[in-house]
């Protein structure tokens, strides 16, 4: 990791100083050093950086701006100094507020996705600050990193096959059980609408299921949407929309980053994850608008669209795990376009009839940073996917309220579940934030741990 926290301050370790805006003349700094941020018209801006020098022309701290935190708190906004901090050894003058979130921010702050060639962040040694938990902050930023890592890696490298590596290779890590059903298994275990939309695809379509834990734990299920590329099928995408594609496993990347940190904190839950992998792809083989699957369910499903694909393979993937009754399933997915119309890249709309777990959720996602906003199952929208010939079909043909739709249609392969909530995420960043770089991002998992790990300590 480019930032490593350390339990104590080097003997060489500079300070930052954080400053809120306005708050200068009250920061006890002494007079050279007020000056120089006079100088520089250093007031404290939400995210500034700027460097101390000594005598000699040597850095020896620096001053962060906190802004004035009217946006709503931004508790991992530290994350800046890990790309403006010039390398070497580092500490806060005076902890921050949140050291937890702060700290956290550091780490997230410092990657950099190296795969093909680009530097990575500078290192940096940033001693942990009071009242934050080195374990947990490092547990957390590997699980952000792999799901991070996992979706910016194009296709090309992470198809089909490469997912089911990288899922043995988790599992591999944490002692966990994994069984595959891949390609026409798939049809002979009754997993048909996985099959249907993968088949097209050069390395086939599967099903990972990974289990971990005391089998007479309580159950939590997490289900991730894993379509490794999605061209639209036959009903094509335009090159505008078909480009970022390769993140439309973002919802197996997240579940694993999630079950990552589940599995290294050892909470005591038995622990399972369940991720459809396909490629949505076009050859003669391809599944067809207007084909009608039996799903696993037994439910008939018309396809109105081949670029409605996710809710399809997670059909049966959630039918799957419904059937053990989990105490609490999850399930993760890139999957309609409307929820970002809704509320934009970066804050991922969940759904679920549980109030409890919502109002955790909620409270999770504020005490994480995560953000999280809760949309509505909306039964008397339920009728809008119906299909004149099957059960249902797999969209709605008014174009109104898209992810609400694609949330009810998953609601119908869900019954035994004690608790479900279906989280539709972006996955990506299209831009840069103190505690991360522009491209794939964790979404929901950090507020997510705090719910699992609240529910059961460890
Ligand atoms: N993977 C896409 C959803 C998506 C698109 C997520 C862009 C993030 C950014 C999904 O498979 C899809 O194509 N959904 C369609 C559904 C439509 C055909 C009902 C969509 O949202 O347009
Ligand atoms: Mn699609
Ligand atoms: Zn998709």
């Amino acid at each position: 990791m480019p930032v490593k926290l350390t339990p104590e301050r080097s003997a060489n370790s500079r300070p930052v100083h954080l400053i809120a805006k306005g708050s200068l003349d009250r920061s006890g700094l002494p007079a050279p050093v007020l000056s120089w941020a006079k100088a520089n018209s250093f007031t404290g801006e939400e995210g500034r950086t700027l460097l101390l020098a000594d005598p000699e022309g040597n850095v020896s701290g620096a001053l962060f701006g906190l802004g004035d935190q009217s946006g709503g708190h931004l508790p991992m906004l530290p994350g800046a100094l890990a790309r403006t901090l010039p390398e070497g050894d580092w500490h806060f003058a005076a902890p921050p507020a949140d050291a937890e979130n702060a700290a956290l921010g550091l780490l997230l702050g410092g990657y950099a996705f190296t795969a093909y060639g680009r530097k990575p962040q500078r290192d940096i040694r940033f001693a942990l600050p009071e009242g934050a938990d080195r374990a947990r902050a490092e547990r957390l930023a590997e699980g952000v990193f792999l799901a991070r890592d996992l979706i910016n890696t194009p296709t090309n490298d992470m198809g089909p096959d490469d997912v089911e590596t990288a899922a043995r290779n988790l599992a591999g890590q944490h002692g966990a059980d994994v069984q595959v059903i891949a390609g026409d298994e798939l049809l002979a275990r009754n997993f048909p609408m996985i099959h249907a939309v993968g088949r097209a695809a050069a390395q086939a379509p599967r099903l990972i299921d990974i289990r971990w834990g005391a089998p007479q734990a309580p159950k939590v299920t997490l289900v991730g949407k894993g379509v490794c590329f999605d061209t639209g099928g036959l009903d094509i995408k335009p090159a505008s929309s078909m480009l970022l594609m390769k993140k439309d496993m973002g919802g197996a990347a997240n579940v694993m980053g999630l079950a990552h940190m589940v599995m290294a904190a050892k909470l005591p839950v038995r622990l399972r994850v369940i991720l459809p992998v396909v490629e949505n792809s076009i050859a003669g083989n391809a599944f067809r608008p207007s084909d009608i699957l039996r799903s696993r369910k037994g439910l008939t499903v018309e396809v109105g669209n081949t670029d409605a694909e996710g809710r399809l393979i997670l059909g049966d993937a959630l039918a799957y795990g419904d059937e053990e009754e989990p105490d609490l399933m999850i399930d993760m997915a890139t999957l309609t376009g409307a929820a970002r119309v809704a509320l934009g890249p970066d804050l991922p709309p969940f759904f679920t009839d549980d109030e409890a777990l919502a109002a955790d959720l909620m409270q999770a996602s504020v005490a994480a940073a995560d953000p999280l906003w809760r949309m509505p199952l909306w039964m008397p929208y339920d009728g809008k996917y119906s299909s004149k010939v099957a059960d249902i079909n797999n969209v709605n043909t008014d174009g109104f309220a898209g992810a609400i739709i694609a949330a009810l249609f998953l609601k119908r392969f869900v019954g035994k579940a004690k608790a479900w909530a279906h989280f539709d995420v972006f996955g990506w960043s299209p831009s840069d934030r103190p505690h991360g770089i522009a491209g794939g991002e964790a979404q929901a998992i950090r507020a997510l741990e705090q719910v699992i790990s609240a529910r059961y300590p460890a």
